[in-house]
Order: structure tokens, then sequence, then C-alpha cells
């Protein structure tokens, strides 16, 4: 097997997949971890012994003594959320600011996008999409209108200075034509940016060269992906999806390394289905299972704390991440909590009317009409937390997994088992 230098994790349902977890078990065999894309919408909790941390934009990897960590171009980078998280983490000991860096060429996303967020989804009315109000989508509208502000844009305190009071200015139009009250205080944002530009500074780097550097010299690297692929904007459920490249191959542009360095993709996905905000979720839930596994797998978002929709296992939605990311290996995830489940049910495919869907539909409409078509497993009934190999998980539990692998097409390398680091069986196939 070949050594796989270059791995990229991704969410590949509907995000919430618990890539926190397997991004932090796997830091441990890496050097540098590196965000491609998204925000402080991301939420990844990892349990280290009794402690919890639930990471927005710092890279779960930061947890590892030693391990460096940054936050590549694709991402819009929120400044002050940035800071709390880091002052937090140093806080409880953890030495984090020497290891992190941020791409010169990330966008900022500062406190008028937030306010842009929250106007738009009021001006949605019914349509809403759900969007967690962390200002990602006028970020990214901002860098593709070429209008937002990058890191290396404050090198220049005067220019920094004449690019928010211009941006201020539109967006204060741009808010009375929504016709919110909500105003930017221009004086007030200089005064924000001014204070944090240093410290912001001081951690600028070119992630490219860094990340290239690092995988020539024969290091480790983890490309981490927040959200998931059917929150892509391109691949997802659009329009209910969010406004950046989740999938693999965001992976090299996020981070500015060509896509020829990427050696591996490893799929994260739960043992069921979830999702949080709006749109389509074919096999969700309906009555009694949907507060059970809800509860039994703590589903409740870990930015928004609004509860997420549950669901059985869909391997139409598997199937279309493995090729749109061209998956690798498969990670899955809280296969404990289908523990006291009598039996097991797996999406195989829809139907819509009197067609019949094999693949993921484009059509949000075709999608709304969509009906599972399942096939039913026995169930384990038995506690898998304690399995640490495969010869540990029930048979039926494996018979489960294996059924997965069949219908997906994509061999697994990881199952975790519950929320601690120790909690996970490593199939050794991840070369
Ligand atoms: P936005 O990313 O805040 O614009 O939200 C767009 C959609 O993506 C909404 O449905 C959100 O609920 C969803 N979303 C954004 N971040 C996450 C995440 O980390 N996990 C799950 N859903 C997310």
């Amino acid at each position: 097997m070949t050594e796989n230098r270059c791995v990229v994790i991704v969410g590949s349902q509907w995000g919430d997949e618990g890539k926190g977890k397997i991004v932090d078990v796997l830091a441990e065999r890496v050097d540098v971890v590196a965000r491609y894309q998204g925000g402080a919408n991301a939420g990844h909790t990892v349990h280290v012994g009794s402690e919890e941390f639930i990471l927005r934009q710092i890279p779960s990897g930061i947890l590892h003594p030693s391990r460096h960590c940054y936050l590549g171009n694709g991402v819009v980078f929120d400044p002050v959320q940035f800071f709390e998280e880091l002052d937090a983490l140093t806080a409880r000991g953890i030495d984090a600011e020497p290891r992190l860096g941020v791409s010169s060429r990330a966008h900022l996303l500062l406190a008028y996008h937030k306010m842009l967020d929250r106007a738009a989804e009021a001006g949605r009315g019914a349509g809403k999409i759900g969007t967690t109000g962390r200002g990602i989508g006028p970020a990214y509208e901002d860098k593709v209108a070429r209008q937002g502000i990058r890191v290396a844009d404050l090198r220049d305190a005067r220019r920094a200075e004449e690019l928010l009071r211009a941006a201020a200015a539109r967006v204060n139009r741009r808010l009375e034509a929504m016709e919110t009250d909500e105003r930017v205080d221009a004086d007030a944002l200089v005064a924000e940016v001014l204070q944090y530009r240093d410290r912001l500074l001081r951690l600028a780097v070119d992630t490219g060269r860094v990340l290239d550097d690092a995988i020539r010299a024969g290091r480790k690297v983890l490309l981490e992906g927040a959200q998931g692929a059917l929150l892509d904007v391109d691949h997802g459920t659009y329009p209910y999806v969010t406004s950046s490249n989740t999938t693999a191959g965001g992976a090299a542009l996020g981070v500015g390394i060509g896509p020829t360095r990427v050696d591996a993709v490893v799929g994260v996905v739960k043992a069921y289905t979830t999702r949080v905000g709006s749109g389509p979720l074919p096999t969700e839930f309906q009555g009694e299972l949907q507060d059970r596994i809800r509860e039994l797998g703590g589903e409740y978002g870990a930015v928004t704390g609004r509860p997420r929709r549950c669901g059985w296992f869909d391997a139409v939605v598997v199937r279309y991440s493995a090729r749109v990311n061209g998956l690798t290996g498969l990670a899955v995830t809280k296969m404990d909590v289908l523990d006291t489940l009598d039996e097991v049910q797996i999406a195989t495919g829809y139907t819509a009317g009197d067609q019949v869907l094999d693949d993921f539909p484009a059509e949000m409409a075709l999608l709304e009409q969509a009906q599972p078509v399942y096939e039913t497993l026995p169930g384990w009934k038995a506690d898998t937390t304690t399995a640490r190999r495969w010869e540990d998980l029930p048979k039926a539990a494996r018979a489960y997994l294996s059924r997965l692998e069949e219908i997906t097409g994509v061999p697994i390398w990881y199952v975790s088992v519950g929320t601690r680091r120790d909690q996970i069986i490593d199939l050794g196939r991840a070369g």
C-alpha cells in the first residue's frame, strides 16, 4: 500500500458526521492539519478525557501538542470569533498560538456580513435556508463579487481603513434597501479591526507554500473539510446549501496546493443520517424514532443548538458523495447510537411518481417527492462502545457495515463507537 501523505477528510452527508472526532484521532499520525473552506458555521466537537471542546474555526488537530494547524485561503475568516476561540484554548492550557497560521489570501468575515445574513434570511420568508447566521453566504458573495477584504489587505493600515469605510457605506445602502434597522458604524468597525490587526498579521502565511513544502519534505498533512458534501454549493441540495465547495475538489483549491498532491480522501458518514436547517431529507424518520435517535445521538447543532432532523442511512446520498468526492475510504461514526434498535434500514434507491431514481437528482422538486426504497437488516441489540477491533463487533453490526460498503462501493477504514478518542476501530486500511 502506498503511503498517504496528504489526506482529505470530508463530511459525506449533510454535515455533523463527526469529522472533529476523526480528525482528532488522525491528527495523532500527521504533522499538519489545515481547514480549506467554511468558517465559524462549523462546529467540531471533540472529547479528550472528560473534557469537551467545541471548535469552530481552529482545526481540531490543535488539541494534539506540536501539531501545526492552518486556515486556508478558501476559509472565510472571522477574526473576532477566532481570537475568542484561541484565547479560550489558551485559558484551558493549550498553547495554540505559536502553532497556528492563517492564509494571507483568506477573506475576512466581519460583523456586517452577519447583519446581511440575518437580513437576507428574514427577507426569504417561507423559503428560509436556515443558515447558521454566521455571515458565511454574504462573505463568499463579497469574495466572488471582488469586493472582499483579505488578511493581506491589513498590511497597509491606511488602505485597510479605506476598504473598511467603503464596505461600510456599501453595506449600509444594502441594509437600507433590505428594509432593516441595523447599520454599520464605520468608526467602530475600523477601531475593531485595528485592535487585532497586528496579532493577526503575525499569523498570516502563504498556506499553499507551507503545505507544499511540508508534503515535499515527507511530512503528513490532513486537509479538513467542514459541513458536508450535500451542502456543497455546486453538488449539494441547492439552494439549501452553504456557500463554499465542501467536497474534496475544494481541498487543494482552498489551501493553495495542486490536486495532484492529494493521495486519499476519507468520507465521514454517520451510521444513520442527520440534517440541520431547511431542505429535503428523503430518509427522515417519522414518529417516535425521530425523538429516540435525536436523544440517543445528542443530535443538537454544535453552533446553533438547533435540533437536528434524523433519518436512516441513505446509500443514494453516500454513493453520490463517493463519486463527487472520489472517496477512497469511509469512516462510519456513531455506530453505537443504533445499538438498541430491533432492526435497521438502509435506503438503496428512490422512487418519485412512476420514476425510479438510482442516482441523486439535481432537481429539488424531484427530491422532495422522492420515496426511499428500503432494505431492512436485523439490529444487533448489543453494546458496541467497547469494541476496538472489527471482530469485537456483534455479527449483525458487521453485516450492517459490510452492506454499507457493498452498496456505497467504498471500503470502511474506521468505525467510531463513542465520543471518546479511544472509541475507534481502525481497520488498518488507511496506508
Ligand atoms: P450557512 O453555512 O450558515 O450559510 O448555512 C447554510 C446551510 O448549511 C444551513 O442549512 C445550515 O444549517 C447548514 N450548515 C452550515 N454549517 C453547518 C455545519 O457545520 N453542520 C451542519 N450544517 C451546517
